[in-house]
């Protein structure tokens, strides 16, 4: 429950970045050494379901606080089952590393956010382009290898998070070189690369549009520590920005939020950097003033911050329009900001935000991870109390939210 009206005031530290770390224990997979790795975001559901996921395969999983260390020397079986799969789309990442290392794996098709279809089409054609025989059967994709991978030229039909990671990682045991175009130039990606490059890969190009992977025999253990958490970074810097106060971002990356951070400085806020900390500051007697996002894959603005800006815009002054490209059914929000009086209407993968005077607190109900992070944050200026239902959701991505958010000043407490 969150009862609106308090500025934030204080200091956030920022946890590891969850979708980097989901895919790096995903990497352990390709080597029977340790991986270790340092700031890992601690007490997420999704970080739980991978681990859940490792152990079923027969991994050694270990984690203290921030610490976790991986070992894929034996395992117990090739297959990811339905029941844990279902729970996060990012399960479907073993996928690569169980084929490239062992020339088999069968991977339920993945559940996740109610986002969209959300296919996995581009992964699995490239596997095939790598030599994989791939036959979907009962919910299930089943590929092997005998022979094992070789390299490919890829070439992407549309940017994909997801599929440049799998791909990148099979490509790491592969023969041969492989190269990856049209792949995505997430920070995640980049973090994932260097990780893989410590385990012995020869990786060129991550951050660019095009990858190139030489294929080695085998990959060794390795420590990594985690980048910063780009996405909730911003969600906290939109949190200063909609109630009026002065939040300190410690440990962040404000050079992985270039595209949030242009839009955010146009609302009228303060944005600063102190070393690896950013500062964000309102006055909160200067309104904030509507401006216009569209989605787009990373260096653009990012499709996991959508929610968050449009609870911003719902009390911003003017009228926004808020543009989705990534995902066809990404505005669940939408009818849950209007219950709080928000003014919102959706025009196919477009919103139009009118800002109001005043949200009032509701009753509402969280949909998807960062849906839900939005109704938190208009909770904290809404007019009484807000209860989000659901939070689960909210607990698959952000570590300690009540925590964080109640030491900078905010009444927020879990039910
Ligand atoms: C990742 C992130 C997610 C983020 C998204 C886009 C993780 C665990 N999740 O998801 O938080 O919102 O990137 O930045 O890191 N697509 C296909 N076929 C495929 C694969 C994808 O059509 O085989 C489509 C998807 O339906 C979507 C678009 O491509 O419309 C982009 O999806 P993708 O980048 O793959 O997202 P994820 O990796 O699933």
């Amino acid at each position: 429950m969150v009862t609106g009206g308090q500025p934030l005031n204080g200091t956030i530290p920022i946890s590891g970045a969850k979708n980097a770390a989901l895919k790096m224990m995903c990497a352990a997979l390709l080597t029977d050494q340790s991986v270790y790795f340092e700031n890992a975001p601690n007490s997420l559901r999704d970080m739980n379901s991978q681990t859940e996921l490792l152990e079923y395969l027969g991994c050694a999983v270990k984690r203290e606080g921030h610490l976790m260390a991986i070992n894929a020397g034996p395992i117990d079986t090739l297959t990811a089952p339905y029941d844990i799969v279902r729970k996060m789309r990012g399960s479907i990442l073993v996928l690569g590393p169980l084929l490239a290392r062992f020339g088999e794996a069968k991977v339920s098709l993945p559940g996740g956010c109610a986002i969209g279809t959300r296919p996995v089409d581009m992964h699995i054609k490239a596997l095939e382009e790598m030599g994989a025989e791939v036959e979907i059967d009962e919910g299930y994709i089943h590929a092997k290898a005998p022979k094992g991978l070789h390299g490919a030229k890829i070439l992407f039909p549309k940017v994909s998070v997801g599929a440049t990671e799998n791909l990148m990682m099979a490509a790491t045991l592969a023969k041969g070189e492989t190269t990856l175009a049209n792949a995505a130039r997430e920070p995640e990606i980049v973090d994932l690369a260097a990780c893989l490059i410590k385990m012995g890969a020869k990786i060129r190009g991550a951050g660019t549009d095009t990858i190139r992977i030489e294929g080695v025999r085998k990959l060794d253990g390795a420590h990594h520590f985690i980048l910063p958490d780009r996405i909730e970074t911003g969600t906290y810097m939109v949190a200063a920005a909609m109630t009026g106060g002065s939040v300190r971002l410690q440990n962040a990356r404000i050079e992985h939020l270039s595209a949030a951070i242009g839009h955010l400085s146009q609302t009228g806020i303060d944005i600063d950097q102190d070393g690896q900390d950013i500062l964000v500051s309102r006055d909160p007697n200067t309104p904030l003033k509507a401006i216009d996002i569209m989605t787009e894959p990373h260096p653009g603005f990012p499709t996991d911050l959508q929610a968050q800006f449009m609870a911003m815009l719902t009390i911003a002054e003017g009228a926004g329009l808020v543009t989705e490209t990534i995902f066809e059914n990404r505005f669940m929000h939408v009818p849950e900001l209007n219950r709080m009086g928000a003014n919102i209407t959706v025009q196919g993968n477009s919103a139009i935000v009118r800002g109001v005077e005043k949200l009032k607190g509701a009753e509402v109900m969280a949909t998807d991870l960062r849906a839900s992070v939005a109704l938190v944050l208009a909770g904290l200026v809404a007019e009484g109390d807000t209860t989000v239902n659901r939070i689960y959701h909210l607990e698959r991505g952000y570590e300690n939210i009540v925590g964080k958010l109640g030491d900078v000043g905010a009444q927020i407490r879990k039910a």
